[in-house]
């Protein structure tokens, strides 16, 4: 069962966490498309391992043929995501801030915006929701248990368009998670590196308990 409406989910970086959520989601049946920085060619081996629904293709091309588009890139690269392919879609943004990678960015030292905020400006048209961030890229294919399971894995997510939320919901729990809602892009700071639902297994209580416990640095 997929979830209405997503055929096809793209990524945008195949790297760690990509290529684990393009497993996913070649798993669930979709057809998925992904792409890096190097070019397809580079990508042979994990096309092969996706098996014959999925395709690798450039940046910009994967952009344009998703209905859902996973953006997975090391932050300081969110400049070069194309942005009119990714118009009117949804963008789960699993992106993290970590100065000794990406630099000094002043609007999230100054806690002034959240790098999920940045990536929602740099694509005014798309619906963006936080997604897969906080969960090591190994779990992903390790952690997902069926709906209902006692003590299932959950996944924070925030977004500012309902819908979206609701669609990236619907796709967590096909992909074994339960999603919890912690709010707008503004709120995701509480899922960022360095509090206390970043990294241990929650379960939708322990997770909604490590949200409120988090503190705002900066
Ligand atoms: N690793 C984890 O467990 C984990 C967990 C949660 C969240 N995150 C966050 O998720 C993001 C991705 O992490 P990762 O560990 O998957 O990183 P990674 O293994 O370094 O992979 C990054 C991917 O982004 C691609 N890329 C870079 N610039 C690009 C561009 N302009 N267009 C298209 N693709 C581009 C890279 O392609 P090339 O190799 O061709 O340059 C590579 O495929 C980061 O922000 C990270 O902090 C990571």
């Amino acid at each position: 069962m997929t979830v209405q409406n997503i055929e096809t989910i793209a990524t945008v970086g195949a790297g760690l966490i990509g290529s684990q959520v393009a497993r996913l989601a070649a798993r669930a049946g979709y057809k998925v498309v992904v792409s890096n920085s190097r070019g397809p060619e580079t990508l042979a081996d994990l096309v092969e391992e996706l098996g014959p629904d999925a395709r690798a293709a450039t940046a910009a091309e994967a952009a344009a043929a998703g209905d859902l588009v996973v953006v997975t890139v090391p932050l300081h690269r969110y400049r070069e995501v194309p942005v009119e392919p990714l118009a009117g879609k949804i963008v789960i943004d699993t992106n993290n801030y970590y100065p000794q990678r990406d630099g000094q960015i002043d609007e999230l030292d100054s806690g002034r915006d959240t790098s999920a905020g940045l990536l929602q400006k740099h694509l005014p048209e798309s619906h963006v929701v936080k997604g897969f961030n906080h969960i090591r890229a190994a779990e992903l294919t390790t952690d997902g248990s069926p709906a209902g399971t006692p003590g299932r894995r959950a996944l924070a997510i925030a977004g500012d368009d309902e819908a979206a939320k609701a669609t990236v919901s619907a796709l967590f729990d096909e992909f074994g998670f339960d999603a919890v809602d912690l709010g707008s892009l503004a709120d995701s700071w509480r899922i960022q590196p360095g509090t206390p639902g970043y990294g241990p297994r929650d379960d939708a209580d322990q997770l909604r308990t490590h949200l409120d416990e988090a503190v705002r640095e900066g």
